[in-house]
């Protein structure tokens, strides 16, 4: 973690009210001669101190801009996130880490505070306001490479829905193959591409999103933290929450995919239905049986055969 990122850690884990620069050198091993001019540099960046003259200083405010350091404070890093970038403005960030990834670090992580050409899946857009959402990718190479890239998927939106359930307190599921919905509504999306050995997880959360944020024909059918809980949420702490928990269902996946696939299965909003699936021009229906070891949809058809699906959309129940 950098100085600063440990400052903001410092402030944010303390029950004291202010901090002594004594107690925020113990704490986080910056010289306290340096401690002054770092809070004037997060000053700059948007944070708010509040100096006492004997009690030392107070976090008033944060800023609503998602930073490194910020992300950093909350979730140090591990595989995931062994390098974080912020961008301010993208085309998307799975075109950076693309860019990147023959020469990047595994686990390198790329967000924006806008996409100008946000990708979804099946060719659609991803609509990826300023400042409102978690735009990011992530650049992973499993050992089990491209075959991998289903389990990879899967583990990820196992991540995300947990994190969004316990941080946000919101009923996020998992409708097949990888949306993360709230009722009928979509919250989250994840969309996995390849380049050469290397895996591009694109995940996108509509976190402090309006409706009016929202394109016309998507109001009602998207939606976003704070319009199912009436507030905003602090998107550096849920990056960082989100990270820490990929990283982990990383680590899982590789050691214990059937555990995944569990917890996967208790999150499913499709299981057990009966679905009629879109694949291109071809519609296939039957009961969502289960996930196999691969990370595929087996779908038992009303006439007993059974078909393994990697990607489509579930057009109804
Ligand atoms: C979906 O359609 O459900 C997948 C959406 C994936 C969107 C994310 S936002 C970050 C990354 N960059 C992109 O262009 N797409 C993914």
């Amino acid at each position: 973690m950098n100085p600063d990122a440990k400052i903001i850690a410092a402030f944010q884990e303390s029950s004291e009210a202010y901090l002594s620069l004594a107690k925020l050198e113990s704490v986080t091993g910056v010289p306290r001669t340096s401690i002054a001019s770092r809070l004037q540099l997060l000053t700059d960046h948007g944070y708010v101190f509040e100096q006492h003259p004997h009690h030392g200083y107070r976090l008033v405010e944060e800023p609503d801009r998602l930073t490194a350091d910020a992300i950093q404070a909350v979730y140090s890093g591990g595989k995931v996130g062994s390098q974080i970038l912020v961008f301010e403005s993208t085309s998307s960030t799975s075109d950076v880490i693309a860019r990147h990834a023959s020469r990047a670090r595994d686990g390198l992580v790329v967000f924006a505070e806008t996409q100008t050409r946000g990708r979804g899946r099946q060719g659609r857009s991803w609509v990826s306001p300023r400042g409102k959402g978690l735009w990011f990718s992530i650049l992973l190479r499993p050992t089990g490479g491209v075959a991998q890239a289903q389990q990879l998927t899967v583990s990820a939106s196992v991540a995300v829905a947990h994190v969004l359930r316990e941080e946000a307190k919101v009923d996020a599921r998992i409708k097949w193959p990888n949306d993360i919905v709230c009722g009928s509504r979509k919250l989250a999306g994840i969309l996995t591409e390849y380049r050469d050995t290397a895996a591009i997880l694109g995940i996108g959360i509509d976190v402090n999103l309006n409706k009016d944020d929202f394109p016309a024909e998507l109001q009602t059918t998207a939606t976003s933290l704070l319009i199912e809980t009436g507030r905003v949420h602090d998107r550096n702490r849920l990056a960082g929450r989100l990270l820490a928990a990929l990283d982990q269902h990383y680590t899982t996946m590789a050691r214990n995919f059937e555990t995944v696939i569990d917890q996967w299965a208790g999150l499913s909003v499709t299981l057990g239905q009966q679905v009629k699936i879109r694949q291109g021009d071809q519609l296939r229906e039957g009961l969502a049986q289960a996930l196999d070891v691969q990370g595929r949809l087996i779908l038992r058809k009303d006439n007993g055969q059974v078909e393994y699906l990697v990607g489509g959309e579930v057009t109804g129940g």
